[in-house]
């Protein structure tokens, strides 16, 4: 599926170009293709999406139609953006994460999936806001789903097990930036830290989008889009259907600092990789390590 053949058809007339923050003919392209254009069909009969689909089933309870909007980032958008890694807060069973890392390795996109969960359920919540109790979704099983994940052959995925508060920090000193950040934890306090850490991290026109803050279960995810997002810091979305999908733009001068950052990552990883596959090969190592 080409994207030519993905949205046959559609035009409505708007520009390609970015407007506040966002560019609408891409989201018209993706939400309203999913929800009128017959968008949804195509991609069922995808190669690809099947075959990531098989991987991840059981194992996620998100919605088609938003793993399908995944999908379509991935497959059409992220090559316009520079290179980067992948983080989804909240992987839960890993079903979601395994179908990233399956569509990007297939697609032959350098991103590694950060999934990170508890995997022992829900923390405390507060229940004036959240309609989730601590330990909800507490029947993750981290080493069957490691285990799974080698069987599948998946060497681009990362499970981080604890609190996000705990675990991103350092995360974050290994991670390149991210082309695209899922935000998938219900509740207001780990939403909340979740957008607010890693739009800082997040690679110029990177995508993040919030799972459930448009659902009638997560108030709490809703009140960080509208005070932290959209009020505070005056966000439009690209999206709001199947789910919010906002852009991190940078400015001219936060360009710059980002692409050094983004091309000492690109070395260190080289650095990495070169070492990993030529252990007995110390020339090659060596020239490695000069250059990062
Ligand atoms: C709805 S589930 C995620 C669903 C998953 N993305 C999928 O594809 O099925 C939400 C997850 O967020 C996790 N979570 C919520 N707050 C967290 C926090 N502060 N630190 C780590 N995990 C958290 C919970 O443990 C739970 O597994």
């Amino acid at each position: 599926m080409t994207n030519n053949e993905c949205f046959p058809g559609f035009e409505l007339g708007i520009p390609p170009g970015i407007t506040h923050g966002r560019c609408v003919r891409d989201g018209y392209n993706r939400g309203w293709g999913l929800q009128w254009g017959g968008l949804a069909e195509k991609i069922s009969a995808d190669p690809l999406y099947i075959e990531a689909l098989r991987l991840a089933e059981g194992r996620s309870i998100l919605s088609p139609l938003s793993r399908m909007n995944l999908f379509l980032i991935l497959k059409f958008y992220a090559a316009a953006i520079p290179p980067g890694d992948i983080i989804e807060f909240g992987a839960y069973k890993g079903g979601n994460a395994i179908f990233m890392a399956k569509v990007c390795a297939e697609l032959g996109l350098s991103s590694t999936v950060w999934a990170l969960d508890t995997f022992a359920g829900m923390p405390e919540t507060d229940k004036t806001v959240d309609s989730h109790s601590a330990e909800d979704f507490n029947d993750a099983d981290l080493v069957e789903l490691t285990q799974y994940i080698e069987t599948c052959g998946l060497k681009n995925i990362h499970l981080v097990k604890g609190m996000f508060e705990e675990t991103v920090p350092l995360l974050l000193t290994r991670a390149a930036p991210f082309i695209l950040a899922y935000i998938d934890c219900d509740i207001r306090s780990a939403v909340r830290y979740s957008y607010n850490t890693v739009k800082h991290h997040m690679v110029n026109g990177g995508y993040i989008a919030f799972d459930d803050a448009h659902t009638s279960t997560c108030l709490g995810a809703t009140e960080v889009v509208e005070a932290d997002v959209i009020r505070r810091d005056g966000l439009h979305c690209e999206q709001i259907y199947p789910h919010f999908v906002f852009r991190i733009f940078k400015t001219a001068a936060q360009v710059g600092a980002a692409g050094a950052a983004e091309s000492r990552w690109a070395r260190i990883r080289s650095f990495a990789l070169l070492r990993k596959s030529s252990e007995t090969d110390q020339s090659t190592a060596f020239i490695g390590h000069r250059e990062s």
